[in-house]
């Protein structure tokens, strides 16, 4: 057995390692951190990190919904979880406008999209199952499926060759139930699942499909309804789940899909039973949110013309880009070092864009992850862009 002291020396052991391979972590406090410009340590920032695609979380109309909430009496909090109390009406007319807007037969709020992640993968899926999830998928989604106990088997990133092997593999092994899990939009390379053709195998495997379409939602489709409804194939997904954290601009994430699935998900997945309920007025700001993402055509469209004039201009400059269609833009460096310094010019230059290094991104795929707000105003962008192209050759990343 390990003496108390070991641990305060295994621990520090621990940090030194990370620090000497460049993958120390950072907590700061940031002011404004919703607007497409913040405040870090003194020094302003435009935000070219946020999830905050549509510019939402600093909307008016969000604060004026909230403080509305709270003059009705709704409280900060929320009593229980909700199968112990109950919800406010707030809350079963929001799940009822979401299975409306995503045309499903029903939807389930969760506490945010990892509770959501992990809690349908460990109700759906036991020791007997299988899961087939893309390799870049979320942590999330690798937590739920640690937590289900399921074959884990993971298909090389939108390898529908290597997705198709494994559900052969699976069948002669007698596996009991399959299920196919992916993101919509992969949030660390801002590509496509290819939904079409994991639909295919999913029929003609027997699986069940999962797709997570947090960075999708708000973003991408008529009404910002996500990629699945894009292509037209939102019926053949079993479970889609959606964050409020990002283009919602808010907090939380839902589930939806058929009324038995959800009414089986209310008895099983532990992270929505053992939890308490979003408190209401978060609950009352989704709600307005929702409205602003059915009508955000406008914003959609601003966002994704900053997006197609970003990638262009960084791919001319001869960054290596990624497969990107949304407003997740990385370009890959290759090393932690080179991009830990990249990323700390660009603050010196009055550019937050995080490096994003292993293990979030596989070893020797470090990256400086771009993401663009519908509300960053064109000229900063272009300065930016001129910024990221001197620091480019500074660093001899570009010639
Ligand atoms: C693809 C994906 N799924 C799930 C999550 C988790 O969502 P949340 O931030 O609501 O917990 C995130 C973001 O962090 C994500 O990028």
């Amino acid at each position: 057995m390990r003496a108390v002291n070991d641990w305060d020396q295994w621990i520090e052991e621990e940090l030194g390692r990370r620090a000497e391979q460049d993958l120390t972590r950072e907590l700061r406090v940031v002011t404004e951190s919703s607007q497409p410009v913040c405040r870090r340590e003194g020094k302003t920032l435009l935000n070219l990190s946020s999830n905050n695609y549509l510019g939402l979380a600093g909307h008016p109309q969000l604060a004026e919904a909230m403080g509305e909430a709270i003059e009705r009496g709704v409280g900060a909090g929320s009593p229980s979880s909700r199968l112990i109390v109950g919800h406010e009406e707030e809350t079963a007319l929001l799940e009822s406008e979401l299975a409306n807007w995503q045309k499903s037969e029903e939807a389930l709020v969760f506490g945010n999209g990892y509770m959501a992640n992990l809690g349908v993968l460990s109700a759906l899926l036991g020791r007997e199952d299988a899961v087939f999830s893309d390799r870049f998928n979320h942590a999330s989604i690798v937590d739920g499926i640690r937590l289900s106990g399921a074959t884990h088997y993971r298909y090389r990133h939108r390898d529908m060759d290597h997705l198709e092997n494994h559900l052969k593999k699976a069948d002669q092994k007698g596996i009991r139930r399959k299920v196919i899990v992916t993101d919509a939009v992969f949030s660390m390379d801002g590509d496509l699942a290819p939904l079409q053709e994991i639909v295919y195998l999913k029929e003609r495997y027997g699986a069940a499909l999962f797709v997570d379409e947090a960075h999708s939602v708000g973003v991408v489709g008529t009404q910002g309804r996500g990629l699945a409804h894009d292509l037209g194939i939102a019926e053949q997904v079993d479970l889609h789940m959606g964050t409020f954290s990002k283009a919602f601009g808010v907090y939380g994430a839902y589930v939806s899909g058929k009324r038995e699935w959800i009414r089986y998900l209310i008895h099983t997945a532990r992270s929505f039973i053992y939890t308490t309920a979003l408190p209401p007025v978060m609950i009352t700001a989704i709600r307005r949110s929702l409205q602003l993402v059915k009508q955000g055509a406008l914003l959609r469209q601003y966002l994704m013309g900053k997006c197609r004039y970003f990638r262009e201009e960084l791919s001319q400059a001869g960054f290596r880009l990624t497969d990107s269609m949304t407003p997740i833009i990385p370009i890959v460096l290759g090393e932690s070092s080179t991009t830990l310094q990249f990323s700390k010019r660009l603050v010196d230059c009055g550019v937050l864009a995080v490096a994003i290094r292993p293990p979030t991104v596989p070893k020797g795929e470090a990256r400086i992850r771009f993401s663009l707000m519908a509300s960053h105003r064109d000229g900063d962008v272009q300065e930016a862009i001129r910024k990221i192209g001197q620091i480019g050759h500074e660093c001899k990343v570009i010639t």
